[in-house]
């Protein structure tokens, strides 16, 4: 695990991109994970301007989303493939449908859990990993307790989860109570895996997944075991370490 501090959220971009570039060179059909969130929002603009700038061409790539909330299908705003078209393939100049997501309306979620896993295997493995931590330590929505052998499944979310998650619907009560997510030995099998994380709110999960033991209580400490996993992090997300 190799642990980057920077002064700034911009700075956390910069990084990451070049991470994310560097990770995505020379294969020719290159594969992103992305994850959703605020975390990575920097990043994803920051791979858009370099795009715009002419230094940056990732039109051949695909990839696949870390997860979706359960009832939630990609013409509602609020899902994570709404997300995905607007905030990653539009920007970054992806073909529509090249990142792949969960279909959260789907009428069999776990079947179609168990297929999206599949799927990504089939793929031959993606070659960088986007991830942000969420306030208890959890990656994509493998919630603490999560077993680090776990692949793409249904989940129940925690209800601090759905909190912190509440800023994007009009009330808690309308944020899902299930989704779809990629499993942390699913999300490990990526090449490479970049975490961003900026703020003093995420410092106690950073310096647990960094500083504690390998436990399913700390999701994100499952990074500890992957051979080329990167976290990228302000002062203020790293305060703690
Ligand atoms: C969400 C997502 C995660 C994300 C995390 C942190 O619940 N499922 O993939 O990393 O929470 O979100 P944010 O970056 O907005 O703090």
């Amino acid at each position: 695990m190799t642990v980057i501090v920077v002064d700034s959220a911009d700075q956390v971009a910069a990084q990451a991109a070049d991470l994310v570039v560097e990770g995505l060179a020379g294969w020719s059909n290159p594969l992103l994970g992305v994850a959703t969130g605020s975390s990575p929002l920097g990043l994803y603009a920051e791979l858009a301007q370099r795009r715009s700038r002419g230094r940056l061409d990732l039109s051949g790539v695909r990839g696949f989303a870390l997860d979706e909330y359960v009832g939630l299908g990609p013409s509602d705003s609020r899902s994570y493939a709404a997300f995905v078209r607007d905030r990653i393939e539009s920007p970054l100049g992806l073909e529509r449908g090249a990142i792949r997501v969960p279909a959260g309306d789907t009428a069999d979620p776990a079947g179609y859990a168990a297929d999206y896993d599949r799927e990504i295997r089939a793929s031959g493995g993606v070659h960088v990993q986007v991830l942000g931590i969420g306030t208890n330590g959890h990656i994509g929505f493998n919630e603490p307790y999560s077993s680090l052998g776990s692949r793409t499944r249904v989940v129940e979310l925690t209800a601090a989860t759905r909190l912190a998650n509440a800023r994007f619907f009009e009330h808690v009560d309308e944020v899902p109570r299930a989704a779809i997510t990629q499993g942390i030995a699913t999300i490990s099998e990526a090449r490479r895996l970049v975490l961003v994380a900026v703020g003093e709110e995420k410092a106690e999960a950073v310096a647990a997944a960094v500083e504690g033991p390998v436990t399913t209580r700390v999701p994100a400490s499952a990074l500890q075991l992957h051979a080329d996993a990167v976290l990228v992090l302000d002062r203020a997300a790293a305060s703690q370490l």
